[in-house]
């Protein structure tokens, strides 16, 4: 029973891969001998494999969205599925296009980072590089341990009214559509986590769950009433006056618990808006039923809000203006948010909206005393991979302090959504909640201090 020991010539690391093994661990991952003897060939021993080095990392961070039912236009779920895309992989992984993790870094810390760490891009070239080698396929190396952030428990169920086929082409593959969910509750309840389950993943690019209190139903009904089908066609928002975010997703998102004892309210009377983006362009044309779960509670210690942040002359007017053929038109807001709402309060998460001009944005505290906060930062602005980031350390918002909202568009002939196909030509373009419109908005889950 006793195993052998590794040949000890096998258990020598080529000099080019030393730096690389202390960076990501790769002696502790296997790589260097074992209780099974090692192989005895120095170079299969020793070369980063799928199997003992990248296999945990495309599982926690690719396989979310890169499987077959999922949002990736390919999966990434075994040897032969990655090494066929290995290179265009290695690119977008070098150049932070995947995973798709908006947020700059250096601005905050956020729960559930996606991103992939320098050593695992560094992981990823190394593998590329020495001959995409399989690796001992018997041999897997254990997961990663990521982070969970996931729903803990389903109290509610809410589901579109009926099946709804999306109204797009080829040429034309987006449709906004929202939905009027009634809420049954007879009593209070405190949403205190979300996650939407999208009915058919291969059409459904986001959805975005919105609280219409009581006074604002009429007028939702009025919206879904006047469109032929079920729901309404809406764009930037719900379409109608509630800003109120319950909870969105994103391809990848697991769904997650508001923080420990904060919640949302919603009165008896209410109703859910739905607004999911439906995307035809891989999947073609086909039905989608979808759903959102909810973890509800009777009461929370911290009943939170959804601050939607922007400048209120903006609405309505002709302020914030984006002018036809222009490159970087900057348009900012701040103000002192505790005389909203009524003292210092703390800043749990923070999201940034913009339409498709836009190209980047900031939210920040800009504090009474000099200086600032950083709260979320988005240099490369893409409207499909929208979100709301979980602050690890949420700051305090003081009195005096100042919420900074800034927001970069490009209406040059070279950054125009396609219509029918075709670029649009520049126009000028102010605030709206149109394909054609702007909003500059931030959104941030917040409770009094
Ligand atoms: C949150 C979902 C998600 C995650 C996580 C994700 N991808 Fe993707 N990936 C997509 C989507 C969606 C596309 C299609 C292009 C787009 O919409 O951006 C894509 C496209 C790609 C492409 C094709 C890009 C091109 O240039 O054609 C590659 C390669 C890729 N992903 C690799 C990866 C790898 C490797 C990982 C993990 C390190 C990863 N992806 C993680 C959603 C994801």
């Amino acid at each position: 029973m006793v195993g052998m020991s590794p040949p000890r010539g096998a258990c020598v690391l080529r000099p080019a891969l030393v730096g690389l093994a202390s960076l990501v661990g790769l002696a502790a991952l296997g790589a260097c001998g074992g209780d099974d003897g090692g192989g005895g060939d120095p170079d299969a021993s020793t070369a980063v494999t799928y199997y003992q080095h990248l296999k945990p990392v495309i599982d926690a961070k690719c396989v979310g969205c890169h499987d077959e039912a999922g949002i990736g236009p390919f999966a990434l779920t075994t040897y032969d599925e990655l090494v066929e895309v290995a290179g265009v992989a290695l690119q977008n992984v070098e150049s932070r296009t995947m995973p798709p993790w908006p947020p700059n870094p250096d601005c905050a810390d956020y729960v559930g980072d996606r991103s992939l760490s320098d050593e695992q891009i560094a992981l990823f070239r190394a593998w590329v590089d020495g001959g995409r080698v399989m690796g001992d396929a018997a041999r897997p190396a254990p997961p990663l341990e990521v982070e969970q952030v996931r729903l803990s428990r389903v109290d509610k169920t809410l589901a579109m009214p009926v099946q709804y086929t999306p109204r797009a082409t080829s040429d034309n593959p987006d449709d906004y559509r929202c939905f009027v969910v009634p809420w049954t509750e007879t009593t209070d309840k405190y949403v205190t986590g979300f996650r939407a389950v999208p009915g058919n993943p291969r059409v459904v690019h986001h959805v975005i769950a919105f609280h219409a209190s009581p006074a604002q139903v009429a007028e939702y009904e009025q919206l879904d009433a006047a469109e032929a089908g079920p729901g309404y066609t809406c764009f930037g928002g719900s379409g109608g006056p509630s800003q109120s975010w319950l909870g969105a997703w994103a391809p990848g998102s697991l769904g997650s618990d508001l923080p420990p004892g904060t919640g949302l309210l919603v009165e008896p009377g209410s109703a859910i808006i739905l607004q999911v983006h439906y995307n035809v362009l891989e999947a073609g044309v086909e039905p989608d039923l979808t759903q959102v779960e909810l973890k509800l509670d009777d009461s929370v210690t911290r009943p939170a809000r959804i601050q939607p942040w922007a400048n209120p002359q903006w609405l309505g007017s002709q302020l914030m203006h984006i002018p036809a053929g222009e490159a970087d038109v900057m348009h900012s807001f701040e103000f002192d948010a505790s005389l909203v709402i009524g003292g210092p309060f703390t800043i749990w998460s923070a999201s940034l909206h913009m339409h498709t001009l836009g190209t980047r944005a900031t939210a920040s505290i800009v504090r009474a005393g000099g200086g600032s906060a950083c709260l979320l930062q988005i240099d490369d602005w893409n409207f499909h991979w929208q979100g709301s980031y979980g602050l690890r350390t949420p700051p305090v918002f003081n009195q005096g302090d100042k919420l900074r909202v800034e927001c970069h568009f490009d209406n040059s002939p070279s950054n125009q959504p396609l219509v029918g196909g075709q670029p649009r030509v520049p126009t000028d373009v102010y605030w709206g909640e149109g394909t054609n419109d702007e909003m500059c908005l931030g959104a941030f889950y917040v409770t009094p201090q």
